[in-house]
């Protein structure tokens, strides 16, 4: 099988996506898979294996050469359907999901809403553009993000009303439109679903903000499977469920949320998760009994269906 492995990207997460295709082309059997590896520059020059630069049409006939495609990129102009709108176009196989749930899911706004009309509780909060984010009022606590960026990006835990100003600006940085979301105090815990398979969950230990320093800095402890009743569990099991056959997502995502006393609250949705090895979703495929590699069979598998 000759599968393109795409990593890089134009976006904050280019070192991400660059460590997550690494680990997926390692791991992709080398007696089945011919791999060819292209890397979306930073500036968004298309490279091929040995770095050169083979442009927008190089790339697409690289692709057009490969049985399936496994696009590693997360964020912005990876993550969110443009890549995906490519390999429809050239009309290569490709793991993951399609436009339409890679765009409603980078939109923390939009499946936010998506969430709501399911009845799945998210945290309340306000949309905000350049144009309004000057007159948001104070009334406490709030994080402030992006609506479409990934890693905790551009995020920033608001406690005190003198931090407003400057973490309104550093959201404004990444995407034109941000969000000013009310803090939710819970756990916080992940599960990944795969078709018809959800995956055990996994607990983030992390000690205060789980930012950017935090994901990829090592520092962070994971308790998979996290430590969960079967009644929270089975609430938490079926709003992502629910969520990822709503959006029509395919191959795995993997949804964040928060345990609170009164039920889990969706925090978001990535369709194309960290994918190291050490990343949350081969951990917790591994808590359900799958090896990576596998899994990447069954990713690639499920694509040429
Ligand atoms: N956006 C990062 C890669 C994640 O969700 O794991
Ligand atoms: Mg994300």
């Amino acid at each position: 099988i000759r599968a393109a492995v795409i990593g890089g990207g134009t976006n904050g997460e280019h070192q991400v996506s660059l460590a997550s295709a690494a680990a997926v082309a390692g791991a992709l059997d080398p007696a089945r898979y011919q791999v060819a590896r292209l890397t979306i520059a930073p500036d968004g020059t298309w490279r091929d294996d040995a770095g050169a630069p083979i442009g927008l049409a190089g790339a697409v006939t690289v692709l057009q050469g490969c049985d399936v495609a496994l696009p590693i990129v997360h964020g912005p102009r990876g993550e969110d359907g443009t890549l995906a709108a490519l390999l429809e176009l050239c009309g290569v196989p490709y793991v993951g999901s399609g436009v339409r749930p890679g765009a409603l899911a980078m939109d923390k706004w939009v499946t936010k809403l998506i969430a709501g009309a399911l009845g799945l509780a998210t945290a309340r909060g306000v949309l905000l553009t350049a144009a309004t984010a000057r007159g948001y009022a104070w009334t406490g606590p709030v994080v402030v993000k992006p609506v479409a960026a990934g890693s905790s990006l551009g995020v920033t835990l608001v406690r005190d009303e003198s931090e407003l100003a400057g973490a309104l600006d550093e959201a404004l940085r990444h995407d034109d439109r941000i969000l000013a979301e009310e803090v939710v105090e819970g756990r916080e815990v992940d599960i990944a679903v795969l078709g018809e398979l959800v995956t055990p969950p996994l607990e983030i230990v992390a000690d205060g903000f789980f930012d950017y320093e935090a994901k990829y800095g090592g520092g962070t402890e994971f308790r998979v499977p996290a430590p969960i009743g079967p009644g929270a569990l089975k609430a938490l099991e079926d709003a992502a469920v629910r969520l990822y056959g709503a959006l029509g997502c395919r191959g795995v995502a993997r949804l964040d949320f928060f345990l609170t006393e009164a039920g889990p609250v969706l925090n978001e949705v990535n369709t194309m998760p960290g994918f190291t090895e050490h990343s949350q979703v081969p951990r917790m495929f591994a808590a359900a009994g799958w090896g990576y590699p596998e899994l990447l069979d069954r990713l690639i598998r499920d694509a040429l269906a």
